[in-house]
């Protein structure tokens, strides 16, 4: 345990961090990839490159500062974390190599005011705050590992089937290559995605969430193209995926895990709400619900361009045919000439409160959502401002996490 002293200097120099936080994680990223390229096989260029990560881990710096003593407050996001750790193939060896740079960083941006004394009670900090990640992630590793048709890293499977679901989304059913079975996972779960691409230098790493129902002896997941665009190059694994990635092809996945899943232990309503490729977790919650909890009262709104970009329509169409439980309410917000001929959608434009209020009877419902980060902000916002209680919103980023207040 940290003493006293050390306490005090941690949380008085907490305004101090809040302050270079930013300067201070982007500074520490280009010394500890400088000095450690092979990290680059994990992290997310492009993520580092919009400083999307180093928020993400300033705010979680900030946060276990602000608590040292009390770092069971900060334990769910440390789980959260924690998770995509497992995801990515984080070890116990990785944390020394953070800790150094980062201490390096700090020193280097805080110049003159970092004093031995501040640097030392830091590197303790840190490490009482890594070995609460070390051991959180040790669980989960042997969790993936000991789970029935489970494993540790990294497994690889072969790409059984490829289906183009719109415009801009496809499919990829994935079997493991030795034949053997896999563990299953709870919807809403995603799984890491490593790629090897000819010509790229390192590998590129990306999660995918799972968008079938579990207990299959396949995994899905429904991957968006990201095209480019004014501004902005090709997003790498997408792309490749959707233009290289052949049934018969082998990729290798890490086992799932995530926290963002459904509770399918009680019977609450429950209102699915997504955006764009968002879809995904909600559609694997929707396939469970329907298959365990077919009693259980599910609205499943999706919002999308229009019907050229909407996924898995038919399926979800389909299902709420046939299941009395389950209503189905779809958003356009530039639906095409033949949206409107064939009144395919319910609301031209976007999600808002009113609109709402007009189609669930009332708030009394878990609910889970997931899409672009604008989409998010303002399910975020109609659900607080409806007075739904903070415990019974659930949503996951396609990204680092994020503040969703506007
Ligand atoms: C938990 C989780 C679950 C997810 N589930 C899904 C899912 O089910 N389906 C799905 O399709 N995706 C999902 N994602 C997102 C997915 O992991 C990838 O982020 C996504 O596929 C894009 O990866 P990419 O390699 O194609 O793009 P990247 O190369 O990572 O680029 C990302 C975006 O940034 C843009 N960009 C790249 N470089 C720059 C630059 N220099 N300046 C400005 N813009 C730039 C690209 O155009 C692209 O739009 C999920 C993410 C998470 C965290
Ligand atoms: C106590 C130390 C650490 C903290 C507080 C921390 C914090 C975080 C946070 C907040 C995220 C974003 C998660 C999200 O929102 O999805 C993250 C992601 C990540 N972390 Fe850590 N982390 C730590 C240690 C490490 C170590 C040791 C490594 C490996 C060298 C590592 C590698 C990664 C990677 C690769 C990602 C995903 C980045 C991306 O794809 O953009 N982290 N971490």
């Amino acid at each position: 345990m940290l003493n006293r002293q050390t306490i005090e200097i941690i949380k008085s120099t907490v305004p101090v961090l809040r302050e270079h936080g930013k300067t201070i994680t982007t500074r520490f990223y280009k010394m500890m990839l400088t000095n450690h390229p092979e990290l680059l096989n994990i992290f997310n260029h492009v993520n580092q490159k919009q400083g999307r990560q180093q928020t993400a881990l300033a705010n979680t710096v900030y946060a276990a500062a602000a608590n040292i003593e009390n770092l069971e407050a900060i334990l769910p996001e440390v789980k959260r974390i924690a998770h995509k750790h497992r995801s990515l193939g984080i070890k116990p060896e990785h944390y020394p190599i953070v800790g150094k740079n980062l201490l390096a960083a700090i020193k280097d941006v805080l110049g003159d005011a970092a004093t031995d004394e501040i640097i030392n009670a830091w590197a303790e900090a840190y490490g009482v705050i890594a070995d609460v990640f070390i051991s959180v992630e040790d669980e989960l590793y042997r969790e993936a590992e000991q789970a029935p048709g489970g494993w540790r890293d990294f497994r690889n499977f072969v790409v059984v089937r490829k289906v183009k679901e719109s415009d801009v989304i496809t499919s990829f059913y994935l079997k493991p290559q030795d034949g053997g079975p896999i563990s299953t996972f709870q919807p809403g779960q995603y799984i890491s995605v490593k790629l090897a691409i000819p010509g790229e230098t390192y590998t590129h790493i990306r999660q995918y969430s799972l968008s079938d129902s579990p207990g299959k002896d396949y995994y899905r997941i429904s991957v968006k193209r990201e095209d480019a665009a004014e501004g902005r190059p090709a997003g790498i694994v997408s792309t490749y995926l959707h233009d290289h990635v052949r049934e018969g092809d082998v990729l290798p996945i890490s086992a799932p895990a995530g926290d963002f899943v459904l509770d399918t232990s009680i019977e609450t309503p429950v209102v699915l709400l997504s955006g764009g490729v968002g879809l995904t977790p909600l559609v694997s919650m929707l396939n469970t619900l329907v298959e365990r909890q077919p009693q259980r009262r599910v609205h499943f709104i999706h919002a999308a361009r229009s019907s050229r970009t909407h996924a898995l329509k038919e399926h979800v169409a389909a299902l709420a045919d046939r299941h009395e439980a389950l209503s189905f309410h779809v958003v356009y917000s530039q639906p095409t000439e033949d949206d409107r001929a064939e009144r395919r959608f319910d609301k031209e434009g976007y999600i808002d409160l009113p609109w709402l209020q007009s189609i669930l009877p009332d708030n009394q419902a878990d609910f889970y959502f997931c899409g672009p980060v604008p989409f998010m902000k303002t399910v975020y916002r109609a659900l607080q401002d409806w007075g739904v209680p903070e415990e019974r919103i659930h949503f996951e980023f396609f990204g680092p996490m994020g503040s969703l207040n506007a």
